[in-house]
């Protein structure tokens, strides 16, 4: 299938879901989790920072890898991609459904509504234990993390780690997505982390689901069409008209 068939697919789809992954910030100048070279990964493992068990073992070196996690997306943009997608909500309101794996805030600041964020957002914090009056009593005190200064209960990324349940009402409302829209894109995810990999599969049993990806990924298999490219470059020339 050529970008041509899958634009008439668009402009024909009353009900479109989209999924992101990592791949969608990469050409915002965010490292991507798997790509070997540049890759979050490539210098860490994850087991060994995404996990309530890394945090407690050491809350100050996990805590600094988001600080500057934060400190990095702060300084990037969106990108052509996150903007293709906002506009096309804008245009028409109710028809597209953005579902992402990513905590970067990058389709919000794009200016995306009602994103469905699987895995959170980097930007904001949480207790680690169940707060107490005495967390909320007061600010909670400086420090790598913060805690509450009475009890001692440590400030955490809200952000889903890895053998944590995703936000049950976020799951739903995505996974109701995918069962009704007529055409799923899947840009920029390597389609190896369940349950969001399972979006796609979930899909493409009834409507069209079409990667977007320079490269190959565990969804190709299940895909009525994959584009070879990156999201910037794709997405506004399926969204887009006249693009
Ligand atoms: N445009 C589109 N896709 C791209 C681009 C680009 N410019 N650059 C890279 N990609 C693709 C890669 O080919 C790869 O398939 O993006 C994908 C990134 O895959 P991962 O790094 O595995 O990221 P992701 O799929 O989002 O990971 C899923 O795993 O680590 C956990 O919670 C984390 O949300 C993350 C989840």
């Amino acid at each position: 299938m050529s970008l041509a068939d899958v634009r008439e697919w668009v402009r024909g789809a009353t009900s479109i879901a989209v999924l992101t992954g990592a791949g969608v910030s990469q050409e915002s100048g965010v490292p991507t989790f798997r790509d070997a070279q540049t890759g979050l990964w490539a210098r860490f493992r994850p087991e060994d920072l995404a996990t309530e068990q890394a945090f407690r073992a050491d809350p100050g070196m996990v805590w600094d890898w988001y600080v500057m996690r934060r400190a990095m997306v702060a300084r990037v943009e969106p990108n052509a991609g996150h903007r293709a997608l906002a506009r096309f909500q804008q245009a028409r309101p109710g028809r597209l459904a953005l579902i992402t794996q990513n905590v970067d805030g990058l389709h919000q600041r794009a200016g995306s509504t009602g994103v469905l964020a699987l895995h959170g957002t980097l930007q904001d914090d949480r207790w680690l234990d169940r707060p107490r009056p005495c967390c909320t009593a007061l600010p909670p005190q400086e420090g790598r993390p913060p805690r509450c200064g009475r009890c001692g209960n440590l400030r955490r990324p809200a952000v889903v780690w890895f053998g944590e349940l995703l936000p049950a009402e976020v799951l739903a409302a995505a996974e109701q997505a995918a069962r009704s829209c007529d055409l799923m894109l899947v840009a920029g995810t390597s389609g190896v982390v369940y349950p969001a990999a399972g979006l796609a599969r979930t899909a493409a049993e009834r409507a069209r689901m079409v990667v977007v990806n320079p490269g190959p990924s565990d969804l190709d298999d299940a895909a009525h069409a994959v584009l070879r490219g990156t999201s910037a470059t794709l997405l506004p020339q399926l969204l887009e008209d006249g693009a």
